[in-house]
């Protein structure tokens, strides 16, 4: 009884009544609103990442929206892959690649290395963008984005119009910029670039932390006591 009472207590503390209604009318809410659309890939934001194959010797890049993580412990990963792509046997021969996640300021590199094949023309040279050595794969990674997962994999699955190419994430890179003086990754100040339905956005401020919205607001005499 007494955890039911201190559950309902929390909730309470932690409600949403700050929260703005969108409209007090029912037929604003109403399902009868919404459209039913036949399956797709409508799923966004996604980070455009810059996925590096091959060597330093011989390296290539293409953009990939078809990403994400797919574990924690070990830390593992995706990238779906058309067979049609000159990267497509490059990543069957090495079995690495590096994840590279650009800046808003790198955009048209991206969409470039997503529409020009490494098939025709050299994209490194093209878009003014560096590879450089990592410590654990032979993929390159490029030395313009602030973070880089370096990849190998260990699967692949043949899903119809793409491969799934799932992986191991052995190691990251991170750029000093971007870490703060305690260690940590400062996000923010990687300028990430996100992709959303055919089109490139920057990000937008921050509106909270992992576990904000029912963290304790520290009390003022706790606040100063701590400093
Ligand atoms: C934003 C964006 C996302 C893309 N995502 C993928 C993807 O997930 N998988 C894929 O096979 N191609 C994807 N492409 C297309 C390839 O990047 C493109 O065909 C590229 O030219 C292939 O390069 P390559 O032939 O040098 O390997 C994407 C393109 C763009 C612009």
């Amino acid at each position: 009884m007494t955890n039911i009472s201190s559950g309902k207590k929390k909730i309470k503390n932690n409600s949403f009544k700050n929260t703005k209604k969108a409209s007090t009318s029912k037929q604003m809410i109403s399902y009868e609103k919404k459209e039913h659309w036949k399956g797709g890939t409508l799923l966004a934001p996604i980070p455009p990442a810059l996925v590096t194959v091959g060597t330093m010797e011989n390296p290539n890049v293409l953009t990939i929206g078809w990403t994400g993580i797919l574990n924690t412990i070990p830390p593992k990963t995706y990238i779906s892959v058309r067979k049609e792509r000159h990267s497509y046997q490059m990543l069957m021969d090495t079995r690495e690649f590096v994840i590279n996640l650009p800046s808003a300021n790198l955009v048209k590199a991206v969409d470039f290395c997503g529409v020009r094949s490494g098939k025709d023309i050299n994209k490194f040279k093209e878009t003014n963008l560096n590879p450089a050595r990592c410590p654990n794969v032979s993929a390159p990674l490029i030395l313009e984005c602030p973070l880089h997962l370096e990849c190998k994999v260990t699967d692949t699955v043949d899903l119809g119009s793409h491969t799934m190419f799932l992986a191991d994430i052995v190691g990251c890179v991170v750029a000093e910029e971007c870490i703060n003086q305690d260690g940590k990754l400062e996000i923010e100040k990687c300028n990430l670039l996100a992709y959303a339905h055919g089109a490139y956005f920057s990000l937008g401020k921050q509106l909270g932390t992992f576990g904000y919205s029912v963290k304790k607001k520290k009390t003022k005499r706790k606040n100063s006591q701590q400093r």
